[in-house]
């Protein structure tokens, strides 16, 4: 008569108690209690299965057999993914596995085992929520500067990717909340507790908009590629990310765009105009005569530019718009791809933001001089998308010399240097802008200089909360309100040592010299 096989049961504290399955699995192995005697249960499961027929084997207790084991370091990371699984039957796969591995060393050596590449398998689709948890999560403000997510992970992966959060956030006291965990982080260290339900969380609020405007700036149609976007950022997230709504009228948007754009035989940017034929074009044109000494004339001998190799694959150069005599230049890097095509700076995703940065500063477009540091756009082809690509130092300064003469005939009474590129081609040397942002600098001609960051910096910046983010640049743009609600502007106050005024209204700001 067969003897029916008695079965063990070996319970964990939680689907993802890491260190008790490691636990578990050393005492087993030292038990030498094959797999196949072995059934696994989470606390709160029930014991359906458990026959009750071994008793609870606890640590220290039993033979100790085996001798102590190690396994190669690339198993140890396959199992720590493995097992945050969801599949029930994680555990029993990788003690098998951890068996089979002590008593059949080749295993190591054979991809092609079935246990392993199904534990593989799973090691890879946690990896992958891991990644999505980190892309996908969405904090949300809570009164006392407290913020606050819902997510819903595939697998057991919120104890994992916490840290990352932590290290990300650091200054925050946030908590992300899914159904069967949540994390909290109070500025100092990890907390676990319960899962929650999604009413635990907030809804959303009025800064979400704020995101959804970002969003919408950002999609860029000519980049739409449906299946891709979906493998990115597959439908199961979409009911907790408030750029979701956007994507299926943007993407309709985007068809009919495209739909139109073929219409119009749209430009090809793999065939751009040779610098020759846009000297030609210039030069056919009796209307692009400018008098000498003014922004017009400037505007011609920047499009015949090509002291620099940028020139030879733009559309063309992108020079300033606005009156000389505005109060305020605000400067840029470069034209991006949108800019390129139509000759105007500002006019892509950055663009947008900056305009809109600027209505709700109130600021009249007519006290204002748009720019760049550099005038045309440098780019890598990838496929037939072109990239931007910072242009380098040299590039840059070779390209100064027609942001000075822009400075000299706009003659305004103070600049806002968008990001990097910009402060280092109107100051003249490298700047930290997360150390300088929201300070004014002064020009060696007294020209006063205040540093921000670019928006195409927000845009990218993966800010838990965007609508604070923008909140901050504005604060650091409103420095310059007073310039441009033409104050009359104190006496110069004393630099500070380090030649910095910092922007603390009115005040902030010294007169130019001259
Ligand atoms: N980024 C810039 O720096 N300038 C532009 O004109 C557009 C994007």
């Amino acid at each position: 008569m067969p003897t029916l096989e008695r079965v063990h049961t070996e319970r964990l504290s939680a689907p993802d108690d890491l260190a008790g399955f490691k636990a578990a699995v050393r005492r087993l192995v030292a038990q030498q209690l094959a797999p196949q005697s072995v059934q696994w249960q989470m606390a709160g499961d029930g014991d359906l299965f458990d026959d009750g027929s071994l008793p609870e084997i606890q640590p220290g207790r039993g033979t100790a057999a085996a001798a102590p084991f190690r396994l190669p370091a690339e198993m140890v990371s396959l199992f720590d993914n493995a097992a945050l699984h969801a599949d029930p039957g994680r555990f029993a796969l990788l003690y098998r596995l951890v068996w089979r591995l002590l008593a059949e060393p080749g295993l190591r050596d054979d991809p092609l085992d079935a246990d392993r590449l199904l534990a593989e398998r799973m090691a890879r689709a946690v990896r992958r929520d891991m990644h999505k948890m980190t892309a996908f999560v969405r904090f949300r403000p809570l009164p006392g500067n407290r913020h606050m997510a819902w997510f819903e992970p595939e697998h057991h992966t919120l104890v994992a990717t916490a840290p990352f959060f932590a290290r990300r956030f650091a200054q925050m006291h946030w908590a992300i909340l899914t159904p069967g965990r949540s994390a909290t982080w109070d500025g100092h260290a990890l907390a676990f507790g319960p899962g929650a339900r999604r009413e635990d969380a907030p809804g959303p609020d009025a800064g979400e908009q704020l995101w959804l405007t970002y969003y919408a700036h950002i999609f860029n149609p000519a980049r739409l590629k449906p299946a891709m976007m979906q493998k990115e950022m597959p439908r199961r997230y979409w009911k907790n990310l408030p750029e979701a709504q956007l994507i299926a009228p943007l993407m309709h948007e985007a068809m009919q765009r495209s739909g139109r754009m073929v219409e119009e035989a749209a430009s090809d940017p793999q065939h751009r105009r040779p610098a020759a034929s846009i000297a030609l074009r210039l030069d056919q044109r009796p209307a692009e005569t400018a008098a000498p000494g003014t922004l017009d004339a400037l505007r011609l001998a920047t499009a015949a530019c090509r002291a620099c190799p940028i020139g030879q694959h733009a559309t063309q150069a992108v020079h300033g718009e606005g009156q000389p005599g505005a109060a305020l230049m605000l400067v840029g890097e470069q034209p991006g791809d949108q800019e390129d095509l139509r000759g105007q700076p500002f006019v892509g995703p950055a663009g947008q933001l900056l305009r809109r940065a600027l209505e709700q500063l109130g600021w009249s477009r007519d006290a204002l001089y748009l720019t760049n540091a550099v005038k045309h756009f440098k780019y890598e082809l990838r496929g037939k998308r072109r990239l931007h690509k910072t242009a380098g130092q040299k590039e840059a300064a070779i390209c100064s010399q027609w942001l000075e003469r822009e400075i000299a005939l706009v003659q305004p009474r103070a600049a806002i240097a968008l990001g990097a590129t910009a402060a280092r081609s109107l100051l003249g040397r490298p700047v930290a802008i997360g150390a300088s942002r929201g300070q004014w600098l002064r020009r060696a001609d007294g020209l006063p200089v205040l540093v921000t960051l670019h928006p195409a910096a927000l845009l990218r910046m993966e800010a838990p909360d965007p609508e604070a983010a923008f909140a901050d640049w504005l604060a650091d743009l409103r420095a310059a309100a007073p310039i441009m609600a033409g104050d009359e502007e104190p006496a110069d106050r004393p630099p500070q040592p380090d030649g910095r005024h910092r922007a603390t209204g009115p005040g902030g700001v010294a007169r130019r010299p001259g």
